[in-house]
């Protein structure tokens, strides 16, 4: 009697680990018939009352049913583990023969663009291109400049003084003319591109580092002409179109006369922005014919002598061909802004 029950009882949880569909379910089944507590365990613990031939049948089949449960359960349970397994291999899986996707490429900054484009144009021209320290000496970047110490012309420019005086942070290109005229001397036709700083408060047109291309032709009988030749060549190959100028007197004690050229507003085309100051125009290049003073002091005879020179703001240059309204973007590293170039 007592092994048919036995028997019925581990067939019926042999079905239900044969229909069993998660490992969930097999766990329960597993506790339920085969644990500690389980229903097979139960019938051993009542063994105790029975004769020892009859303990010794029915423990015969109860053991039988313990391992047929058993195996049963140890097999539901391979498969489970099977089944995950090449899951997540399927999951994990690479492919190892794809091409590696490799460094991304960059490009260039569009003032380095701008600047390239320009030395181009000028070395066609005949000029040379030239390099100058980013820290200079007062002398360089004032002095020979006719910008002596008590000068006011200094405070147009305020200049991150190093090491207590003597040494700054160049305010502008122009001290790589005077190097330009000390190294170089007459005939000289020179292009010095490069970053300058002024300690000034930044907004959306006005940073501490920006870029200015200084240049310089010294020669014989040089006028204005030959200046606004050079200037209007290099504004129509920059912009690739007409652009509106218009000249107005400027002061920089190193040349006289002095100019300022500025150019139609590109954002706006004239009513007026941000990057113009709401004025409609921009201040571009500033020029003149080099003052004697500056000629002399760096060994050339004016009596012999003349030129030009111009310092173009580069990096707002570059604004006014891409349209950027914040100079900031420039130096900022912000890749969303420099992928669009
Ligand atoms: N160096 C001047 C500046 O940065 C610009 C300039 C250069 C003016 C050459 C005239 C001639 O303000």
């Amino acid at each position: 009697m007592l092994d048919e029950s036995i028997q019925e009882l581990a067939s019926g949880y042999l079905a239900r680990i044969a229909s069993v569909q998660t490992p969930a379910e097999l766990e329960t089944i597993r506790i339920e018939a085969a644990g500690r507590k389980g229903a097979l365990a139960e019938i051993s613990k009542g063994m105790g009352k029975l004769d020892p031939e009859e303990r010794k049948r029915i423990g015969q089949v109860l053991n039988a049913a313990k391992t047929q449960i058993q195996t049963a359960l140890d097999g539901r349970k391979g498969e489970f583990d099977e089944k995950a397994l090449r899951e997540r291999l399927d999951a994990e899986w690479v492919d190892l023969t794809l091409p590696a996707p490799g460094p991304r490429r960059g490009h260039l900054h569009p003032i380095t663009r701008i600047q390239r484009e320009l030395e181009e144009l000028f070395i066609s021209l005949g000029f040379t291109v030239l390099d100058g320290p980013e820290v200079e000496t007062e002398y360089h970047n004032f002095d020979a400049l006719n910008i002596p110490p008590d000068h006011p012309a200094r405070d147009m420019q305020d200049t991150f003084w190093l090491d207590g005086g003597k040494l700054l942070l160049r305010t502008h290109t122009s001290p790589v003319q005077v190097r330009g005229m000390e190294r170089l001397g007459p005939p000289l036709r020179m292009i010095a591109p490069g970053r300058v700083f002024r300690n000034e408060s930044v907004d959306a047109s006005h940073e501490h580092t920006f870029y200015q291309l200084e240049g310089m032709m010294i020669d014989r009988d040089v006028s204005v002409a030959h200046l606004l030749y050079f200037m209007k060549t290099l504004l129509t190959a920059i912009f690739k179109r007409e652009v509106t100028v218009r000249l107005r007197p400027g002061y920089f004690p190193f040349v006289e006369p002095g100019f300022e050229l500025d150019i139609q507003c590109l954002i706006c085309g004239g009513p007026g922005c941000p990057v113009c100051k709401q004025s409609g125009w921009v201040e571009l290049l500033p020029c003149g014919l080099v003052n004697p003073n500056v000629l002399r002091m760096s060994g050339i005879d004016p009596e012999e002598w003349n030129g030009f020179a111009f310092g173009l703001g580069l990096t707002r240059l570059v604004m006014m061909r891409y349209a950027i309204d914040d100079i900031r973007q420039l130096q900022g590293g912000d890749l969303r802004f420099l992928e669009q170039f």
